[in-house]
């Protein structure tokens, strides 16, 4: 094999590897971020359901306290899941109509208990998918992600200051 030994060093040859490298790793294509997207939306209707829910069946000394987080967390997940059904939409996608499960909870605790563990969950969907939209070449929406994920992490630092205080 004949080789071009006045070119080889070309900084036009040196960079391709890594940048066809790193698109391998990246690359994303639409369907792949929009089953994220709808992943996340279902998620954000379970978490609807959930403190609706929750805030219905809540008993006990710290009912009236507990109901009125839950409630502000309600209109919170309402802005999310709006944002991201508009999204997929925008994207080409159908928006989902169906709801993670919500987990049963007896008492306040483990609603508090189940709530947090739902927040945890869509701290980590929500990093991953900015990610994948950062791949895919949408700043805007990994931006929109980062805002939600601050909601989020402000909703599970809420739980967990009451969890760290409660006595049984
Ligand atoms: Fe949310
Ligand atoms: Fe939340």
């Amino acid at each position: 094999m004949a080789m071009h030994t006045s070119k080889i060093a070309s900084p036009a040859k040196a960079t391709p590897p890594r940048e066809a490298g790193d698109r391998q790793n990246g690359d994303i294509n639409r369907e792949t971020l929009l089953e994220g997207l709808n992943f996340d939306l279902a998620g954000e209707y379970q978490a609807i359901l959930m403190y609706t829910h929750y805030a219905a069946k809540l008993t006990g000394p710290y009912r009236k306290e507990l109901r009125a987080l839950f409630q502000a967390e309600i209109a919170d997940e309402q802005g999310h899941a709006q944002f991201l059904a508009d999204k997929i939409a925008t994207l080409g996608g159908e928006p989902t109509t169906q709801p993670r499960s919500v987990p049963t909870a007896n008492g306040p605790r483990e609603m508090l208990e189940q709530a947090l563990l739902a927040e945890q969950e869509t701290i980590q969907a929500y990093d991953e998918r900015i990610g994948q939209a950062e791949a895919f070449g949408d700043i805007g929406l990994k931006v929109d992600l980062e805002n939600q994920i601050a909601d989020e992490t402000r909703h599970k630092e809420d739980i967990e200051r009451i969890l760290a205080g409660w006595h049984r």
